[in-house]
C-alpha cells in the first residue's frame, strides 16, 4: 500500500480467556464514517433496501440473535469461496511470515527512541505488549536497502501444485456483521513495498512492511461482493463477474500488482492516482498462490479477536495461539519515512519521496465497514464505493492475450521469443502449468 492511514483508536484493558481484548468500539460499522450528516444519511438508505440491497442491513453491532457465527467460528463456506492470488511472475518481493519479520526490527518512537526492552530478540509477544501508540515504527536493525531475504522472501514462491506457500501464513479474519452478512477479510503480508517508477524515474514510495488484504462479503453463505485493495483504495466487484480459478470454480482469481503487491481484477497495466498512465501497477499471471493452504484464522467481533477453534487444516490449529495477540500492535509495521538527509532517501516533486512510513496493521484497515471499500479516496467521499458488475481489464501490451514473462514480448521471430520465454523462471513457470492443467 502506498498511503498508509493514522488511525488513533482506544484500547480495552482485559483480555478475556478465549480471546484477545484488541479495541473498545461503541458505534460499529458507522464508525468508519466519522461525519454524522453523512451518518444520518446512510441510516436512510439503509431503511430502503431496494436502494441498497448490497449492504449489510445493520446499523450497529449485531446482536446476538442476529448473529450467524460463534465466536472462533470459521465457516466452511469462507474457504470454499477463498480468492487466490497471481503474483508478478518477475516478482521480486514475496510474502513473508510476520514472525521471522519481526526478529529483524527494533521498536521506536517518532523521535527515533527506542522503546525499552525491543532493542534486540524482537518478538510478536513483546510487539503485543508496546504502548497503544499509532505513532511508534518496526526500525531495521540492518540495511533493508541491501535485500536481504527478510526483506525479498525470495524462497516464498508458491507451491506449483497446491498454490500452497509454506512458510508465510496468510492472515484470515472473519466478521459477522448481522441478519446472515458475512464479511472475510484476507490478509496478505510481504515485506516490502517496492513503490512505481514515474516517467523513467523513482521508484517513489516504497516502504518496510506491505499489508494488502481483500475482501469477500456473503449473504447467507452465498459470496456476493469482493473488495480488493490498491494503493489505499481499491475496487469492489461481484463476485459472480470476477474470473475463477480453473480446477475449482468458486474460488475467484486476484492478481497482485508488481512491487506495490496492489490488487486487480484483471491482467495488464493500471494506471492510477496520476493522469495519463503515468502511474501505473502491473498484473500478470505469475505464480498462483492459495492463501487457504496456509492462514492464521480469527474472527473479530468488533472488540475482541477470537483465534479460530475449528481451522479447516489441522495441522495449522492452534497455531493463532503460538502468534499472541499480535494483532493488538497498533504502530507501522515498519521503519519510519527515512529523514531527508538519509543518502537512501529521495524527494521529486513528480513522485514524491522514495522512502515512505511503514502501514498500519490489519486491524487499522476498517473491518467493520459499512460499505465493501476501505474507504473512499478523498475526491470521492461519498460515493466511491461503486460495486462494478463489469471487470475493467488493465490496458497496455500486457492485457488479454498475453501469458508469460513480458520480458522478450518484442523479441522476433516468434519461436524464438517463445523459446525463451519457456528457459525463464516466469515463462517456464507457465508452460509447466500448461501441461498440468491443460
Ligand atoms: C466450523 O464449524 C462449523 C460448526 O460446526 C461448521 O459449520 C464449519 O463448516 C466449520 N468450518 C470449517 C472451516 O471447517
Ligand atoms: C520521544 O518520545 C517519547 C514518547 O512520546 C518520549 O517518552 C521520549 O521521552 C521522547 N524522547 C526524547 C529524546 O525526546
Amino acid at each position: 500500500m502506498l498511503y498508509p492511514i493514522f488511525w488513533l483508536i482506544t484500547l480495552g484493558t482485559c483480555i478475556p480467556l478465549s480471546s484477545f481484548n484488541v479495541q473498545e468500539t461503541t458505534n460499529y460499522i458507522l464508525n468508519a464514517i466519522n461525519d454524522p450528516q453523512k451518518e444520518i444519511q446512510i441510516e436512510n438508505i439503509l431503511k430502503n433496501p431496494l436502494v441498497y440491497k448490497d449492504y449489510p442491513p445493520i446499523v450497529s453491532l449485531p446482536k446476538k440473535d442476529q448473529r450467524t457465527l460463534k465466536d472462533g467460528e470459521i465457516p466452511d463456506y469462507v474457504l470454499k469461496y477463498s480468492p487466490l492470488v497471481h503474483l508478478y511472475s518477475e516478482e521480486r518481493y514475496l510474502p513473508y511470515d510476520i514472525q521471522k519479520f519481526v526478529t529483524n526490527f527494533h521498536v521506536t518512537y517518532k523521535n527515533g527512541t527506542i522503546i525499552p526492552g525491543t532493542e534486540e530478540d524482537m518478538t510478536l509477544e513483546k510487539l503485543s505488549k508496546l504502548p497503544k501508540h499509532s505513532e511508534i515504527f518496526l526500525t531495521s536493525n540492518s540495511d533493508f536497502d541491501k535485500n536481504p531475504e527478510w526483506i525479498t522472501g525470495f524462497k516464498n514462491k508458491p507451491n506449483l501444485i497446491n498454490g500452497e506457500i509454506k512458510d508465510a501464513p496468510a492472515v484470515l479474519i472473519t466478521v459477522d456483521k448481522g441478519n446472515g452478512w458475512v464479511d472475510s477479510y484476507w490478509f496478505y503480508f510481504y515485506s516490502f513495498n517496492l513503490g512505481p517508477f514515474v516517467m523513467g524515474q523513482g521508484p517513489y514510495g516504497n516502504h518496510v512492511g506491505d499489508w494488502e488484504h481483500s475482501l469477500v462479503r456473503f449473504y447467507k453463505g452465498e459470496p456476493i461482493i469482493v473488495w480488493m485493495s490498491a494503493h489505499g483504495g481499491g475496487g469492489a466487484f461481484y463476485y459472480k463477474n470476477l474470473e475463477k480459478y480453473s480446477l475449482d470454480e468458486k474460488h475467484p482469481i486476484i492478481f497482485s500488482a508488481r512491487g506495490t503487491h496492489a490488487n486487480y481484477p484483471s491482467v495488464g497495466q493500471y494506471p492510477h492516482d496520476l493522469p495519463y498512465g503515468i502511474l501505473s501497477d502491473f498484473t500478470d499471471r505469475g505464480p498462483l498462490w492459495n492463501p487457504s493452504k496456509n492462514y492464521l484464522g480469527y474472527t473479530y467481533d468488533g472488540k475482541h479477536v477470537f483465534p479460530t477453534t475449528n481451522h479447516s487444516n489441522p495441522k495449522q490449529a492452534g497455531r493463532e495461539w503460538q502468534y499472541g495477540n499480535w494483532l493488538s500492535y497498533t504502530g507501522h509495521w515498519g521503519d519510519q519515512q527515512l529523514p531527508d538527509d538519509d543518502p537512501r532517501q529521495v524527494y521529486s516533486f513528480i513522485g514524491g519521496y522514495k522512502y515512505i512510513d511503514g502501514p498500519m496493521g490489519p486491524l487499522m484497515k476498517n473491518l467493520l465497514r459499512l460499505k465493501p471499500c476501505e474507504r473512499a479516496k478523498w475526491w470521492n467521499f461519498w460515493s466511491g464505493c461503486n460495486v462494478r458488475q463489469n471487470i475493467k481489464w488493465g490496458v497496455g501490451i500486457e492485457s488479454e492475450g498475453y501469458n508469460c514473462g513480458n520480458l522478450f514480448i518484442n523479441v522476433r521471430p516468434t519461436w524464438l521469443k517463445s523459446g525463451l520465454q519457456r528457459v525463464t523462471w516466469g515463462g517456464g513457470f507457465c508452460y509447466i502449468i500448461d501441461l498440468i492443467y491443460g
